[in-house]
């Protein structure tokens, strides 16, 4: 009998950055991760995720961290695991679109500070506002360029519009694919078929990034897993399963004596679990961590909607004395993302659309008021969606702003940012990074610097990158 090839599944750790994000609101300090990565150096993790995302953010605005001094802390101690990280293309890690030298020195100073992997996405999958991120990424020596696709459901997204993505995604020179699913949506069948087409139509490495919202995620690893995936996204079991990651313990358990055997040693992970648990029990007792994220929301798969859009839905009723009007916005939502071009629901369009069909409901008419967001998206602001927006609602949007609907890229539109900025923030600055963070949330940076000033803290220069000045080198 012939032997069955090995091909043992790689595990990118997300206990350090999506696990926290997704279940305590990014809230877990540096101080809390520095006594374990020894231990999580040694399991073999194909890559360890730690920075990014809303990390950076939340350094900054509730934890009065600097994070480039917690990546250049997690690179010291991380000696043979990659660090990943994830970036939102010409949004960098914000809101909004940046100029391309923003973006440049971003990507160079973060993979010059200890990121090996960046995974970049676009919430529009517009692959356009990806190209100066993988570029600039693939200047940097070693950095690897992961490029994500958004996943989500609707008519426009057949299996051909996921296949003709990749092959792109494969022709700008990206090393990897990621398809990340924000909202769970991806069913176990589902995955099997797309993971095939994907491994089907191109060579580089496919991974998988879902969350266990809507209680399917361990499975669709399993079915990814059998159809080819190459690198699955787990979290460590504490921080694991509700609005979080499936949990890399029973993964590695799963495929235990199989062909896809992970070969990590389940002592070392328990032991790192071990050492995770008493703070989550102690995110529980605060409130951090609420116990309605740990359970299964069927209503993600109902209305296609991302766990974290639905609890942002909650609260902004909540603040008009509006909760009766749930369902109604519920129902309301799939009816602007189509006028919008049935974009996928993620960082920013998620907010876009939820905002606008929260304001259709509550003024007892449709689009009584546009909000800046949406009229952006209807006049080409953010990049080309899937499908054409609807046109009476664009030609509006072009009289309210006296303006004309783009279809080229907005950030060729956008002026060279970095040497403005340098000077604004000059008084402050001890670093080269420094510029970056207040590029990024020029309030927030501003009021954490003033802290570290008054603090006297003094940014350990022996650490902070002094090679690369400018971009480009
Ligand atoms: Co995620």
């Amino acid at each position: 009998m012939a032997e069955i090839q090995k091909k043992p599944v790689k595990i990118m750790e997300t206990v350090l950055r999506d696990a926290h994000q997704s279940l305590i609101a990014t809230r877990m300090p540096t101080e809390e991760m520095l006594p374990i990565i020894d231990k999580m150096d040694k399991v073999g993790y194909h890559a360890v995720e730690c920075w990014g995302g809303a990390t950076f953010d939340s350094c900054l605005r509730f934890l009065n961290e600097d994070p480039w001094e917690r990546l250049r802390k997690l690179r010291d101690g991380f000696k043979n695991t990659k660090l990943q990280m994830l970036f939102r293309g010409q949004n960098i890690l914000g809101y909004r679109p940046y100029a391309d030298d923003v973006v440049e020195y971003f990507v160079q100073k973060s993979v010059a500070n200890g990121i090996d992997v960046i995974r970049i996405f676009d919430c529009l999958n517009d692959l356009r506002n990806l190209e100066t991120c993988v570029n600039a990424a693939k200047k940097e020596a070693g950095a690897e360029a992961q490029v994500a696709l958004s996943y989500t459901l609707g008519d426009a997204y057949t299996m051909e519009y996921w296949v003709e993505k990749a092959k792109r995604i494969e022709e700008m020179g990206a090393d990897s694919i990621c398809i990340k699913d924000m909202a769970g949506l991806l069913l176990p069948y589902k995955a099997t078929e797309l993971v095939t087409a994907l491994k089907e139509n191109t060579k580089l490495p496919i991974q998988l990034h879902t969350h266990y919202t809507s209680g399917v995620a361990s499975m669709t690893y399993m079915k990814a897993v059998e159809a080819g995936v190459d690198i699955i996204d787990c979290a460590m079991s504490p921080f694991a399963l509700g609005t979080s990651q499936p949990a890399t313990e029973v993964m590695v358990q799963t495929f235990q004596g199989t062909p896809y055997d992970t070969g990590y040693d389940m002592n070392l992970l328990a032991e790192i679990a071990d050492y995770f648990r008493p703070y989550r029990d102690e995110c529980l007792q605060s409130g951090l961590l609420n116990p309605k994220n740990m359970g299964v929301d069927i209503k993600t798969l109902l209305y296609q909607v991302p766990g974290g859009m639905l609890s942002n839905l909650t609260s902004q009723l909540a603040q008009q004395g509006a909760e009766d009007k749930y369902y109604d916005v519920l129902k309301e939502i799939p009816a602007v993302r189509d006028d919008l071009g049935q974009p996928p629901l993620v960082t920013p369009s998620s907010q876009i659309v939820g905002t606008q069909a929260v304001f259709n409901v509550l003024m007892g008419e449709r689009y009584k008021m546009l909000t800046k967001e949406t009229k952006d998206v209807l006049l080409g602001k953010y990049g080309k969606t899937t499908l054409p927006v609807d046109a009476d609602l664009q030609a509006r949007a072009e009289k309210e702003e006296n303006t004309k609907a783009i279809d080229h890229r907005y950030a060729d539109d956008v002026a060279p940012e970095l040497d403005t900025l340098r000077a604004e923030m000059a008084p402050y600055a001890q670093q080269d990074e420094d510029v970056l963070s207040y590029a990024l949330f020029p309030q927030v940076a501003t009021d954490f610097f003033k802290y570290r000033d008054a603090q006297q803290k003094k940014v350990d220069a022996t650490k902070a990158d002094t090679e690369n000045k400018a971009y480009p080198v």
